[in-house]
């Protein structure tokens, strides 16, 4: 398995991953197929709005994606989103890997002080994965996402980068 971050000639694959884990595994998200049919890499290809990708030979397995924010004032923040490795390479370190390398280049990111991310309350194994890689909940907002006819509640968590 190698890491490398993704480029604009990668949208296809990336697209492709995306529509399977929103139709496959949308339970996990608070994205739906139905906000964005084509769902492209949503990050701007720069260093501190990139999307990385876990490749098992070439084919893409896994992926996340990092946003700093842009405001003069919140520029110290950035977002992890877009979390997903295909259930056929999952418990193999991929999802771990991907968030590791996301915080090291979090890292080289002047200025950057935190990251954060949501992830919904029903989700033992992602929250157990960002725990892990030194991830803290600092909210629970109630209901926050409707999914099949009900309303989830999502924990907010915040890494705070060593400097
Ligand atoms: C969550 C997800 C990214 C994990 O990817 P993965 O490649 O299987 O993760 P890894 O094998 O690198 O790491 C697994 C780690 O997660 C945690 N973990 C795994 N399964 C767990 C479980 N059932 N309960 C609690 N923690 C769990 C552990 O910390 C584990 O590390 P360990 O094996 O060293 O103990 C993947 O299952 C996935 O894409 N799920 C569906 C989409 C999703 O939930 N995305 C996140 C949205 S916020």
């Amino acid at each position: 398995m190698h890491i490398r971050l993704l480029q604009a000639a990668d949208h296809t694959e990336y697209t492709q991953l995306w529509i399977y884990a929103l139709t496959e595994q949308q339970t996990y998200f608070r994205v739906a197929l139905e906000d964005d049919a084509q769902p492209r890499i949503p990050t701007r290809f720069t260093a501190e709005s990139f999307t990385l990708g876990a490749f098992i030979g070439t084919q893409l397995v896994g992926t996340v994606s990092l946003d700093r924010e842009t405001r003069f004032k919140t520029r110290h923040k950035a977002v992890l989103l877009r979390m997903f490795v295909h259930p056929a390479a999952t418990g193999q370190g991929v999802g771990k890997a991907l968030v590791q390398e996301t915080l090291n280049l979090a890292g080289n990111i002047n200025g950057l002080r935190q990251v954060y991310l949501t992830v919904l309350a029903t989700n033992p194994r992602a929250i157990g994965l960002y725990a892990a890689m030194g991830f803290s909940q600092f909210a629970q907002e109630p209901g926050s996402v409707y999914i099949n006819g009900e309303y989830v509640d999502e924990l907010q968590l915040v890494c705070f980068l060593a400097k």
